[in-house]
């Protein structure tokens, strides 16, 4: 039977540009699915709370049918009170010249807080994806400030990346998205990622076959992924927007509605040790979700050129924790 029960969702960063882009297809249905209608909490810093009641004054003209209610806070503690759905969005983006990393002072007090929070006053079941950078260890850092909650409960996007990865090999060739399956983001979502297409699925050939030739691999597929939001950011002088939303309206779907059977996404996840990854890391895995919560692929055969890719991106993640816990 379709459950019709209100969830609430709080979207943090609601007045900046990803969460201006998310709102409107959450209140649309896009997330949750057309029968589930949503009580869209907006959470912002004082400053930015005149622009949030703009926004919501546009999702009231939507006239959404699913959308039941829509409040504004500046206070975690009261937007986070009983929320289903945690999108935390609200953080610094990275401007030119920046790498995500620098963002890691700025931005991990802001996780450690709503970490705490959530601990303290969200439903027993919610889910957390965490998009403001550096993702994978901001919600590192939530989840460790949530004693309470499960750590699967908390994760990070990195289904642009994956969702990129898919555009790339669409371009490169011909094979429509729709028939391309079974791509792979691991590790970090940063410069050091790791775009695996060895298992995919394109269109009627192998990842493999694809991946042979290693010149456009290593020359331009890898790096045109991974490089992906510093190009966007040099081309639009600001961080990507609709297509992050889009993405953590992909991930939000897919763990509670499922993923396409024969077929797996990316997301960061903790990690619980799986393919080498020391436990407790946000690291992106290729993962399914089954009844709601996400699995891991297990028993992919990793060759020696993804290991080392793999290992470069988790030692990455590794010392992004250690550089936290050192300012602690
Ligand atoms: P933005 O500057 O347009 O908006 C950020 C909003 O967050 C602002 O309105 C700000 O007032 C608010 N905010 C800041 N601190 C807050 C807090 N403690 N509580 C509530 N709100 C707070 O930035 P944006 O372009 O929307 O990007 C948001 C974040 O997402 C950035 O960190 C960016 O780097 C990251 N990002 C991640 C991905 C990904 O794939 N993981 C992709 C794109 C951008
Ligand atoms: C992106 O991948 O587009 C974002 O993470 C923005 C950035 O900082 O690169």
């Amino acid at each position: 039977m379709t459950d019709t029960t209100p969830v609430v969702v709080t979207v943090t960063g609601a007045a900046g540009s990803i969460g201006y882009a998310a709102v409107f297809r959450i209140a649309a249905g896009d997330m949750l699915g057309p029968d589930r209608p949503i009580k869209l909490r907006l959470l912002e810093l004082p400053q930015a709370v005149s622009a949030a009641h703009g926004t919501a004054m546009e999702l009231q003209d939507g006239a959404f049918p699913l959308l039941t209610s829509v409040d504004i806070f500046d206070d975690a503690r009261a937007a986070f009170d009983g929320t289903d759905f945690g999108l935390l969005i609200g953080a610094k983006p990275r401007s030119k010249g920046m790498e995500r990393a620098d963002l890691l002072s700025a931005n991990s007090a802001i996780f450690a807080e709503q970490g705490a929070v959530i601990n303290d006053v969200a439903a027993d079941d919610i889910r957390v994806i965490v998009v403001g950078n550096p993702a994978n260890t901001n919600a590192a850092v939530a989840a460790a400030s949530a004693p309470d909650v499960p750590a699967e409960r908390f994760t990070a996007l990195t289904r642009l990346d994956h969702n990129r990865a898919i555009a790339q090999l669409a371009a490169h060739t011909g094979a429509p998205v729709r028939d391309i399956s079974r791509v792979s983001i691991w590790g970090n979502h940063s410069a050091t990622q790791y775009p695996d297409i060895f298992h995919a699925r394109i269109g009627d050939r192998s990842g493999a076959d694809v991946a042979a030739d290693t010149d456009w691999l290593v020359g331009d597929f890898i790096p045109t992924v991974a490089a992906r939001g510093t190009a966007i950011i040099e081309a639009r002088g600001a961080s990507s927007a609709a297509s992050a939303a889009n993405a953590a309206i992909d991930h939000v779907r897919d763990w509670v509605l499922g993923t396409p059977a024969d077929d797996w996404t990316s997301a960061a996840v903790s990690s619980p040790g799986a393919y080498g990854v020391p436990e407790g890391l946000m690291c992106s895995f290729p993962v399914r979700s089954v009844d709601g919560a996400w699995q891991i692929v297990d028993g992919l055969e990793i060759n020696e050129f993804s290991r080392a890719r793999i290992d470069a991106s988790v030692a990455e993640l590794q010392s992004e924790l250690d550089a936290v816990a050192a300012r602690r």
